[in-house]
């Protein structure tokens, strides 16, 4: 179904559907001797959501459906391991660099604040929509699982106010941030992502990061590329269509756009950060449109 303005989603619907997904490619990616993250906590969230196509997934019984010409069901799971990688590396070196407070912007089933080593002292706060903070908070403790941070949670959408809900929960703008923001932006209309980087630039301290992943060509790419899982994932009775969760057409470069509002930039390409970890970027046409994607890790001078 198509986006509008106000609504909201559990894991198992809209948007929710794609924290479930990149959860499963996560649990699938973790697994084997040559893994380069290791996420033991979504396998089981996954399971506990409870969309049999995705507990098949990470029970081994199916492969992770993809496109047919790109390197089969590896894909996903790779493109989710480098990803996943990139942003445990961020937040490690700006723990290592005394960052103590950390905000985890559509955090979905992301697990760090359970699985990084932050070091004492360390705040999280993680940000999404209130039904997928209760799943993940609530599933998570049934699980006896221990947060390994301070963890916060802010339960709003991301298009309203969240700033008045993040400072009431304790956050400090006057202490430097690392700020993520993954597998996010196409989900926000083009304003929304401009207001999310102004609103995380005015909550920064001097020494903040960010780092956050994002499409030239304004999500076209994307959603093409959306077109061609969710035919395959329709092959195994899931029938979502992926590409109608993104808001396409016309944006501001999310680089560019940070650039202009005082933050240093360092751009890595997709296939330059699959190298960094080893991976080699597929030669498939399918995926030839997702080669520009641009993977970023801003600072606030
Ligand atoms: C592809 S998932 C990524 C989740 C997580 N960052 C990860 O990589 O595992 C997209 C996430 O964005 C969240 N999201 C999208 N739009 C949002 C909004 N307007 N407000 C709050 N959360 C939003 C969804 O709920 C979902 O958890």
């Amino acid at each position: 179904m198509a986006r509008t303005d106000n609504d909201s989603w559990d894991l198992a619907s809209s948007v929710g559907v794609t924290a479930t997904a990149v959860a499963a490619a996560r649990a699938v990616a973790s697994r084997g001797p040559d893994a380069i993250i290791d996420d033991p906590f979504a396998a089981p969230l996954v399971r506990a959501v409870g969309v049999d196509f995705f507990t098949r997934i990470v029970d081994g019984d199916i492969a992770f459906p993809t496109d047919p010409d790109a390197d089969g069901p590896q894909l996903m799971t790779t493109m989710m391991a480098v990803r996943t990688r990139f942003f445990d590396d961020f937040f490690t070196a700006a723990a290592e660099a005394g960052i103590d407070q950390a905000v985890i912007l559509a955090a979905g089933l992301d697990s760090r604040a359970y699985r990084l080593h932050w070091p004492a002292g360390t705040t999280v706060y993680e940000i999404d929509q209130p039904e997928v903070i209760e799943f993940k908070t609530r599933t998570l403790a049934d699980l006896g699982a221990e947060p390994t941070a301070e963890r916060r949670t802010v339960a709003v959408d991301l298009r309203d106010d969240w700033a008045s809900a993040l400072r009431a929960a304790g956050f400090d703008p006057a202490r430097p941030t690392a700020w993520s923001a993954e597998g996010l932006l196409a989900y926000l209309p083009p304003q929304a992502q401009d207001q999310l980087f102004d609103t995380v630039t005015a909550l920064s301290a001097p020494g903040s990061r960010l780092a956050t992943e994002y499409h030239p060509d304004g999500g076209a790419a994307l959603g093409q590329r959306s077109r061609v899982i969710s035919d395959a994932w329709r092959d195994y009775g899931f029938d979502v269509d992926l590409s109608e969760l993104f808001y396409t057409g016309e944006r501001h470069p999310a680089g560019q756009y940070l650039r202009d509002h005082g933050w240093q930039i360092s751009a890595r390409t997709r296939p330059e950060v699959f190298a960094d970890y080893g991976r080699r970027y597929p030669e498939a046409e399918s995926v030839d449109s997702m080669r520009d994607s641009v993977s970023i890790i801003a600072t606030l001078t």
